[in-house]
């Protein structure tokens, strides 16, 4: 199980939070990985700067757009899961 936490801190919101949030979900559901991908969203990470902020398991990635989701799923989620 991997975790994914999108800050929804008032700063991460603002710079498109939520729209993180839904490009994530159409790549855990189009690989159909709802079993193996938790997506949450967390409070500020203290990086409001340079939002949105994400963390992977234990790692912050930082200035995430919906456009660059798709590249850091393959790369962080499903290169791990072993797909
Ligand atoms: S609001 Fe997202 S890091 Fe602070």
């Amino acid at each position: 199980m991997i975790s994914i936490q999108v800050c929804v801190g008032s700063s991460c919101h603002l710079k498109g939070a939520h729209d993180v949030v839904q490009a994530f979900k159409r790549e855990i559901s189009s690989r159909k990985l709802d079993q193996e991908v938790f997506l949450t969203g967390a409070f500020c990470l203290g990086r409001c700067i340079d939002g949105v902020s994400i963390k992977i398991d234990d790692e912050l990635i930082l200035g995430v757009t919906p456009e660059s989701v798709p590249e850091i799923f393959l790369n962080r989620v499903v290169s791990v899961l072993g797909g």
